[in-house]
């Protein structure tokens, strides 16, 4: 029995695990605590009480350090905005209509070669995963990257990338606010796949990579892409709620619901309806909303007893969408939020670190005669 710090739990935490290794433990922390009743708590403290109260860059260093947030801790997270600039030409060489995903995929490796290996860089890849984001949203309308604004805050200069205007205060609120409650999911499946490569001793970017692949995936990070891209041509709520049903009857899934953890509400939800409902009425716009809003009904009303409840992504792929984002670069922007907690976990867990390598259970064959190439 090592040493290790445990927090809930003492090694080794026995458990009953499931496919796709539900209910097992894979690691104890400080950094949130995701309750199956609907409860997220980022270093103790709810999500609804820092939502709309703390921006992004005070919840990351929350998430990072632990402690409050000083100016210093924020500089340094905002300063991993600038970028070398041969990343930015690499993402400007790319084809304008690769998946936004894959440029950022791309970028961060790229990124990793400019920095010298085997350093922790924890809280500027926040700070560099969000400049590239911004870099990938503009090169895809051909618009070469935004200046670097040291006192802007990620949120800012993010929406003006989408947005390619002024960044109207309730548009970075907003946006802000996505990034405050896409932070951290606990062991997401991205947090893990980070953790697992960084378990190997592999540099940050390696782990970041590992992330962001999982991160795009349709059951993840992806199900933003397909619930905007879905709600899009629908034309009104009762076509919305035809939509619900016709997939729900054909065995489909609904993207924007479901969670592995959560059972109850997801506590996010309430709060993205609510600014996007704000959002709508200040932007004359409430189609999307209202379309929203029947999906979440309709498909309540079918999966609610299951346990199956609408997850964040939901209202924030409204919200995205008011921004001025396409449903194709939604998971980047998820991608700026969740980098933090996913650093946070990630170097909480390299502090003590031990390679992460689990069993599998064989049941192949039973032993086999094997008879050479010459002999058969
Ligand atoms: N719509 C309809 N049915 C669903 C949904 C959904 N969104 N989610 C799960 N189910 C059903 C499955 O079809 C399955 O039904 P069956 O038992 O009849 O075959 C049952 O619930 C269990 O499905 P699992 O995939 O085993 O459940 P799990 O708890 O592992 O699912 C997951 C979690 C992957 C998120 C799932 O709910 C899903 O695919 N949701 C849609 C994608 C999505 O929105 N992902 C974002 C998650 S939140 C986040 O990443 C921040």
């Amino acid at each position: 029995m090592s040493d290790r710090p445990s927090v809930a739990f003492a090694w080794p935490v026995t458990a009953s695990v499931g496919p796709g290794l539900e209910g097992a433990v894979a690691a104890t922390t400080r950094v949130s605590s995701v309750g199956e009743r609907g409860t997220l708590e980022i270093r103790g403290v709810p999500v609804e009480v820092l939502a709309g109260r703390a921006s992004f860059e005070e919840v990351a260093c929350l998430l990072i350090h632990g402690v409050r947030p000083t100016e210093e801790m924020r500089d340094e997270l905002r300063a991993g905005r600038h970028l070398p600039e041969g990343v930015a030409a690499m993402v400007c060489s790319l084809p304008r209509d690769t998946h936004p995903t894959r440029m950022l995929r791309a970028a961060v490796s790229a990124l990793g070669c400019f920095e010298p290996p085997g350093e922790d860089h924890g809280p500027r890849i926040v700070g560099q995963v969000a400049a590239l984001a911004g870099v990938v949203a503009r090169h895809r309308r051909d618009l070469s990257p935004l200046r670097v604004e040291p006192g802007a805050s990620i949120a800012e200069r993010l929406t003006a990338a989408i947005a390619d205007g002024p960044a109207d205060r309730v548009l970075v609120e907003a946006l802000d606010l996505c990034l405050v409650l896409y932070a951290d999911n606990g062991m997401d499946a991205p947090t893990f796949c980070s953790m697992v490569v960084g378990s190997a001793r592999a540099d940050p970017y390696y782990n970041v990579v590992a992330g962001l692949s999982a991160l795009r995936g349709p059951r993840v990070g992806g199900a933003s892409e397909l619930i905007l891209r879905a709600l899009l041509p629908i034309a009104d709520a009762t076509a919305a709620r035809t939509w619900v049903r016709n997939r729900l009857d054909a065995g489909q899934r609904i993207p924007g619901f479901g969670h592995r953890v959560f059972r109850a509400p997801d506590p996010r939800v309430a709060i993205l309806r609510e600014r996007a409902e704000a959002l709508a009425v200040r932007r004359g716009d409430r189609r999307l909303l209202d379309i929203a809003r029947a999906v979440e009904e309709e498909a309540g009303a079918r999966l609610e007893t299951r346990g199956i409840h609408p997850n964040v992504n939901l209202y924030a792929a409204v919200i995205f969408h008011l921004c001025g984002a396409d449903p194709e670069m939604l998971p980047c922007l998820i991608a700026v939020g969740r980098m933090a907690g996913l650093v946070a976990r990630v170097g909480e867990y390299l502090a003590h670190n031990r390679l992460i390598r689990p069993l599998c259970r064989y049941v192949g064959p039973a032993e086999r005669r094997f008879v050479p190439l010459e002999e058969r």
